[in-house]
């Protein structure tokens, strides 16, 4: 099921989402919807704030396959890249955000597993961006210190 986007400036994007303590049906069905209302939108992440759920999961597929993961967290991060990005909640918009290059990432998958993840490149730009919605922070928040607007 195609979920409906919020889009900026809805409140419910600045919330700072809450951890989930257990993966049920309602969880896992929700992930789901995630990945579908994403690949319709043609976009590369998802996070829960952004379809109006306030709960720490995110979905992400920059091309290698879908992923999700529950209450994600970076724990360890490397080096510096700048490039542009996008947000499916700011439709319309894109800018050059500097990010760590490489991020270590864990979380729990759907499984109720615990998972560790080394990712560099897109794929580390989009977990990023991604775990930032669970902490209500956008991309374009940080725009002026990065050195503004793309074309
Ligand atoms: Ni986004």
């Amino acid at each position: 099921m195609i979920l409906p986007i919020v889009t900026e400036p809805n409140p419910l994007l600045r919330q700072k989402a809450q951890p989930l303590k257990k993966i049920s049906k309602r969880i896992r069905k929700l992930a789901q919807n995630m990945l579908e209302t994403m690949y319709a939108a043609d976009g590369v992440g998802l996070a829960g704030p952004q379809v109006g759920v306030g709960e720490r999961i995110i979905v992400v597929d920059v091309g290698n396959g879908p992923l999700t993961l529950i209450n994600p967290e970076i724990i360890s991060n490397m080096g510096q890249e700048r490039d542009v990005e996008g947000c499916l909640s700011i439709p319309g918009r894109n800018g050059y955000v500097t990010r760590a290059a490489k991020v270590k990432v864990t979380g729990v998958n759907l499984d109720g597993r615990r998972i560790e993840l080394e990712s560099e490149g897109f794929l580390a730009r989009a977990l990023q961006h991604e775990i930032d919605h669970l902490e209500g922070i956008l991309f374009i928040d940080y725009l002026d210190r990065a050195g503004g607007e793309a074309d």
